[in-house]
């Protein structure tokens, strides 16, 4: 089953927007707290998009540190590039974390994939090559949804469309908890993993509606199917839409040393 899909422009930047403003917990904090532990000589950003999270590591870098956003999304990348003009050790690349990686052995001390990695074809493949280029004791930070993300919103899309969640988006939720965690168990020495109940409150309609609109279930659904928004706005009258479930796995690991 393929499970990659392309974002549409805007669309990640709404989400993440969504998230900044409307989540209880602020995995970009998290994040923070994790990375500033140390500073760091290599970071490798598997899935990096727009460049949401390259800030914080270039904040934590050696004085002769770089960073490395992988992505296969041109239009991110040059996104991303736009937001850090004047970093210094920012490399951008655009390439398919499906293929092999540039990189020699042990390159990085630090490699993370946010929300991205489960869009990898074959997990074992990839996962592999990112400890491949994991240093000796290097660590690798892994956060995607759980197969309770977004509950509430498969039910409006249902009370909309009529279509029940599909196979392909239920893959999609489960794959970091179901086939990544375990070959991550398998290839490196350690490995924690921890779920973080977060959620999203939004302040009305227009917010959950725009949300609901920057999500890949709506392009596959109804944006095919051609919905107005009169619709969209009908559909939200007998629907719970003010609380929206986002609950994360966070998976850390260390390559032995
Ligand atoms: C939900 S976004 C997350 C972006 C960023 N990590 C963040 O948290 O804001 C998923 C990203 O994975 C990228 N992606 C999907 N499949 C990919 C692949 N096979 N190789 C590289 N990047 C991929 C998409 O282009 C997108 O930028």
């Amino acid at each position: 089953m393929d499970l990659s899909f392309q974002e549409i422009e805007g669309r990640l930047a709404n989400r993440i927007r969504a998230h900044k403003l409307f989540a209880n917990f602020d995995i970009n904090s998290w994040i923070a707290d994790f990375v500033g532990e140390k500073h760091w000589d290599a970071v490798l950003d598997v899935g990096c998009g727009n460049g949401n999270h390259l800030g914080i590591y270039l904040q934590h870098l050696t004085d002769t540190g770089r960073v490395v956003g992988l992505d296969r999304d041109v239009a991110l990348l040059e996104e991303a590039d736009a937001r850090y003009p004047d970093a210094v050790g920012l490399e951008l690349l655009a390439q398919s974390m499906d293929q092999p990686l540039p990189f020699a052995d042990n390159t990085f001390d630090l490699v993370m994939s946010l929300f991205a990695i489960y869009n990898a074809k074959d997990p074992a493949a990839t996962l592999r090559e990112i400890h491949r280029v994991t240093r000796r004791g290097g660590q690798l930070v892994l956060v995607g949804s759980t197969i309770n993300n977004a509950n509430e919103l498969f039910e409006f899309n249902e009370r909309l469309t009529g279509q029940r969640i599909d196979e392909r988006t239920k893959a999609r939720s489960g794959r970091l908890a179901d086939e990544f965690l375990p070959v991550v168990r398998e290839l490196f020495h350690e490995c924690n993993d921890e779920v973080l109940a977060s959620y999203l409150t939004f302040p009305n309609r227009d917010e959950f509606l725009r949300y609901y609109c920057s999500t890949l279930l709506y392009e596959e659904t109804a944006e095919r199917m051609r919905f107005s928004r009169a619709d969209l706005e009908a559909a939200c009258t007998a629907t719970n839409w003010e609380r929206l479930s986002k609950e994360v796995l966070v998976i850390t690991a260390r390559k032995a040393p």
